[in-house]
């Protein structure tokens, strides 16, 4: 028992202070390892037997309650600020971190509501018990150290709401179990050791947010991402790959904070992108795009943050994107742009708005470009996006119509003059709301099919900048406390 007791506090002590001397490989390991310590020492059918026969509890509700919290005491091993020193004796409702309210379903009770356990410090693991606790709503376990996964039994929480696991040590899959939580709307488990793939049915749930960043998610994004509800989907700092679903056009009407940063990310952006009218933040930097920035961003017209840095973008910067009208902080920096509009150079003088575009392929135009042996290799085979598949555009409409005169001339790099477009038939764009402005100069389509770029070329030369930190101002769900780490 010793050795159990010590050693998932040393494990979560490695990974809390060392996590980045460790390689991936040793962190999946100590994850394993501490997954099947779990499993050795809390079988499944361990369940506790409430041994205080004094306690007298009348209302089932707070009894229920009492059994859950004692079972959630007994699962801690470590309680270094003396969290849960009062959970003695029947009075549930006086225990540390609970709150109790009137019963929604007998006015004459009280009930267990919220349990708030935020930045406790304990460590242990969740027991099946907590399934006890049917009228809480509320459930925040940010920034501790539970350990194992999350049980079953959390779906028996028929009132929950929010469930808040962030900056913990869970480990496993997606924890399918909270998708039966039936009336959950806030789903918080960033900063934990989940790994595999997202299920489609999460983005089914009629949640508002959703924070998955800083696991070990792999895969792609579901299809489903577009029949989400959500307002805030934040999957940033995961291990995903794939496009990124042109079905993400659909979550128009509520979607609002898109968060995507630091994944792996391939293919082009969709030109469904520019359907987000109501989005405020969208990131999609530090990933493998390719291709040109879709016109259709235009359409963003409630953004204020767009981070489009750190990809393999190539084209020009369109002049329409640079004028979005809610526009704070746009940066386009580290990619393989050659030329961007005078909207956009205009921006350096603009005190309410943040511009980042250094480390492109704009040459002499620009402040701290990339040199000319960097962006040789990538500029001169840029992708077209209308030929890429599965991650391409549609083939753009074939009408030559005079686009807008303040147009960009082409690029100045002399690469070869686009061909006329493609075959007369292509259906129009499925895009409703901004005309995919023809303007953007048609990619020069070399006659050798684009390379794929697997590896994002070594950003050598210039100093990586201060790590791009999400937009904590600006985000809507900051209240319950950060994790320790920086993040969203
Ligand atoms: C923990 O809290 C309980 C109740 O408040 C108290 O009786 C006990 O002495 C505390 N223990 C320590 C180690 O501080
Ligand atoms: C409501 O709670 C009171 C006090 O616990 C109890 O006597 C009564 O039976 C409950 N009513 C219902 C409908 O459960
Ligand atoms: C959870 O609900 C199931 C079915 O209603 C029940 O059998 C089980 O005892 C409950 N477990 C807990 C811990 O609440
Ligand atoms: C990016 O994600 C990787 C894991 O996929 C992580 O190790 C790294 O710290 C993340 N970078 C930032 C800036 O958060
Ligand atoms: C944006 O949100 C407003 C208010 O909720 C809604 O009326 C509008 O339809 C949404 N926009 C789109 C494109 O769905
Ligand atoms: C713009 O975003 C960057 C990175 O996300 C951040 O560091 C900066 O503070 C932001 N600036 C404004 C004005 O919001």
């Amino acid at each position: 028992m010793g050795t159990f007791h010590l050693q998932p506090l040393l494990v979560a002590a490695l990974l809390f202070s060392a996590s980045f001397a460790l390689t991936i490989d040793e962190e999946i390991a100590i994850a394993n390892r501490q997954k099947v310590a779990f499993e050795q020492h809390h079988p499944t059918d361990h369940v506790h037997i409430d041994i205080n026969i004094d306690i007298k509890i009348n209302n089932p509700r707070l009894l229920s309650a009492h059994k859950a919290l004692q079972a959630l005491k007994d699962a801690l091993y470590s309680d270094p600020n003396n969290f849960t020193g009062n959970w003695v004796g029947p009075d549930v409702c006086a225990y540390n971190g609970v709150f109790c309210v009137t019963s929604l379903h007998n006015q004459s009770e009280s009930a267990v509501a919220s349990l708030d356990m935020n930045a406790a410090d304990v460590a242990g693991y969740l027991p099946k018990e907590i399934g006890l606790m049917r009228d809480l709503a509320v459930l925040h376990l940010n920034s501790n150290r539970f350990c194992g996964v999350i049980p079953e039994e959390i779906k028996n929480m028929t009132e929950l709401y929010e469930f808040d696991a962030s900056n913990n040590r869970f480990v496993g899959p997606f924890p399918a179990a909270v998708l039966g939580v039936p009336k959950l709307s806030y789903l918080d488990i960033r900063f934990n050791d989940f790994d595999g793939p997202i299920p489609p049915e999460l983005f089914l749930k009629p949640y508002d947010a959703i924070f998955l960043n800083n696991n070990r998610f792999t895969s792609g994004i579901p299809e489903t991402i577009g029949k989400s509800k959500a307002s805030v989907i934040v999957l940033a700092n995961n291990q995903l790959g794939g496009c990124i679903p042109r079905s993400i056009g659909e979550a128009a009407a509520t979607l609002d904070q898109f968060i995507f940063t630091n994944n792996s990310f391939t293919g082009c952006l969709p030109v469904e992108t520019g359907l987000l009218t109501n989005a405020s933040v969208f990131d999609v930097s530090t990933n493998v795009l390719t291709g040109s920035i879709p016109p259709t961003l235009a359409g963003l017209s409630k953004v204020e943050q767009l981070d489009l840095s750190r990809n393999m973008f190539t084209g020009d910067v369109p002049g329409d994107v640079c004028q979005l009208p809610a526009l704070a902080n746009l940066s386009v920096s580290y990619n393989f742009l050659t030329r961007e509009a005078t909207e956009c150079s205009a921006l350096d003088g603009n005190m309410d708005i943040s511009f980042r575009d250094e480390a492109n392929c704009m040459g002499q135009s620009r402040p701290t470009q990339r040199s000319a042996g960097e962006c040789t290799p990538v500029v001169s085979h840029p992708v077209d996006c209308t030929k890429v598949k599965p991650c391409g555009w549609p083939s753009m409409e074939p009408t030559p119509k005079p686009a807008a005169n303040n147009n960009p001339p082409p690029p100045v790099a002399s690469p070869p003059l686009p061909p006329p477009p493609l075959a007369a038939s292509p259906p129009p764009p499925p895009m409703s709301s901004p005309p995919p402005p023809t303007s953007s100069p048609p990619q020069p389509v070399a006659s050798p099919p684009p390379p794929v770029f697997s590896p994002p070329p070594p950003i050598a030369s210039p100093p990586p900048p201060p790590i791009i930190l999400p937009p904590v101002r600006g985000t809507k769900y900051q209240s319950p406390p950060p994790p320790l780490f920086p993040g969203y």
